[in-house]
């Protein structure tokens, strides 16, 4: 029996985990919401300011926070070859830390259930640019048509289920890490091919001032803490997913080299996203709506529409967004996965289906809270939003303060030095500053801030 079909996989090479991380992190996180935030606190006009200052403090959270956190996270998984149940209860047995895993179990399968319902929208999105259905129409009228629409909905989440099941069933180096082999890569190239038109663009350079220029005028908590919970998100941090694929990973990989890179091409990707979305907003003088997810599907077309060739670079947009949503769906399910195949000792493709098909089920509701449940409301929530407000604002926060704080204080030094034996004694001081003091302090303070209500959910 090979280490494989035992259910325990392992990364064919370094370059496979980075990949398939990345894949995780890459996502809606990503292309729909950094380009939202930043001009959520940019500022609406170019000319009276920019989001410089969101942008700085953005990267200061991935670097400070995020990146400390990602490698406590790694370390976990690696040193407890294990789904993040087994991981903490390898690490320190019969005791209370395996609940950050369930935490995390519960954050992975409530995040999938309304994760790929904004996926599938994708790949409406993917065929309506095929046939080019944008032409003539209302783009906002379009989306609410569509998302109104239940059938369509739950028809949409259902193929993007079983897209990520297929993945997820083919193993860790033979599913995993192959898809994500040959996604990723695309995806970078798709994306650098959006963000050399943008340049041709009058709204290229305007874009790059407004997203890299410092300008704090508008600097505030608020953005503060919005950065700090979009690094989490954005990393695929606190529930365990990196944990997981951490498992896997060979003992003698260097775990900070990977973590570095993986944080980078997150940042890159978002960056390159807010440049495409921005320098197209610029060039053609468009207004982008201020609320929820909508703005991916409304205001690019109406920015493809208005683009030569747009019909084209609209299908190659969609089909981006599409494998960046997939490689995140298919780490959240992993996660959930991985627990059934060490825990419970299923196979890999039961595991899965399981898996899938009770996220499916659970999901249904969220994929119906924008049309036959949208009158019905929890705490003034759809269940799409309350999943979403549960998991992105209290989950994901309170797991990367466990994780931090078990490796930071929990974990003894050598047991650390183990892991990260290529970093030098002054790197490791830093890192473990990070994680013990500013990684849990900054977090509480978004948590703090939740319950005081000065973030809105
Ligand atoms: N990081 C993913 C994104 O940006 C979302 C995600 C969160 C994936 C948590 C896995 C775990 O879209």
């Amino acid at each position: 029996m090979t280490q494989e079909t035992q259910g325990r996989g392992a990364w064919g090479n370094r370059l496979g985990f980075i990949l398939a991380a990345a894949g995780s992190a890459v996502g809606l996180g990503n292309l729909w919401k950094f380009p939202y935030l930043t001009y959520r606190f940019g500022g609406e006009d170019p000319e009276q300011g920019g989001a410089g200052g969101f942008v700085l403090i953005y990267l200061l959270c991935v670097a400070l926070v995020g990146l400390p956190v990602m490698i406590a996270e790694v370390l976990i998984g690696r040193r407890g070859r294990l789904n993040p149940v087994g991981s903490f209860r390898a690490l320190r047995p019969a005791s209370p830390w395996r609940l950050t895993g369930f935490l995390g179990l519960l954050a992975g399968f409530l995040i999938l259930s309304y994760y790929a319902v904004v996926a599938g929208w994708t790949m409406e999105y993917v065929v309506k640019s095929v046939a080019w259905d944008f032409a003539g129409n209302d783009p906002v009228q379009m989306f609410d048509d569509f998302v109104s629409n239940p059938v369509k909905q739950v028809a949409w989440f259902f193929v993007f289920m079983v897209f990520s099941v297929l993945v997820v069933i083919g193993g860790v180096s033979k599913g995993i890490e192959r898809w994500n082999r040959i996604l990723m890569p695309l995806l970078l190239l798709m994306l650098l091919i959006l963000v050399v038109r943008v340049f041709t663009l009058p709204g290229g350079g305007k874009a790059m001032r407004f997203l890299f220029l410092p300008d704090f005028a508008n600097l505030d908590l608020d953005m503060v803490l919005w950065a700090l919970g979009q690094a989490f998100f954005s990393l695929s941090l606190g529930m365990g997913a990196l944990l997981t694929y951490g498992s896997y990973l060979p003992r003698k990989a260097n775990i900070g080299l990977a973590c570095v890179a993986i944080a980078g091409l997150d940042v890159f990707v978002a960056l390159c996203a807010s440049v495409v979305i921005f320098g197209s907003i610029f060039s053609f003088g468009l207004v982008m709506e201020s609320g929820g997810i909508g703005n991916l599907f409304t205001a690019i077309p109406a920015i493809f529409l208005k683009m030569e060739g747009g019909r084209w670079m609209s299908v190659i947009f969609y089909v981006l967004v599409s494998f960046a949503a997939l490689t995140s769906a298919v780490s959240l399910l992993e996660v959930v996965s991985s627990y059934l195949i060490d825990e419970k000792k299923m196979l890999r493709r039961n595991a899965v289906i399981t898996a899938g098909t009770i996220i499916f089920a659970v999901g249904v509701p969220c994929a119906l809270s924008f049309n036959l449940l949208a009158g019905f409301t929890v705490l003034d929530r759809t269940v799409f939003d309350l999943f979403d407000f549960f998991c992105a604002n209290l989950a994901l926060p309170i797991g990367g303060i466990l994780i931090s704080f078990f490796v930071g204080w929990v974990l003894t030094t050598e047991e650390k030095k183990e892991e990260l034996g290529e970093f030098s004694p002054g790197l490791f001081k830093v890192w473990n500053f990070l994680v013990r003091v500013v990684a849990p302090l900054a977090i509480l303070l978004v948590l703090g801030a939740l319950l005081m209500g000065r973030v809105s959910g």
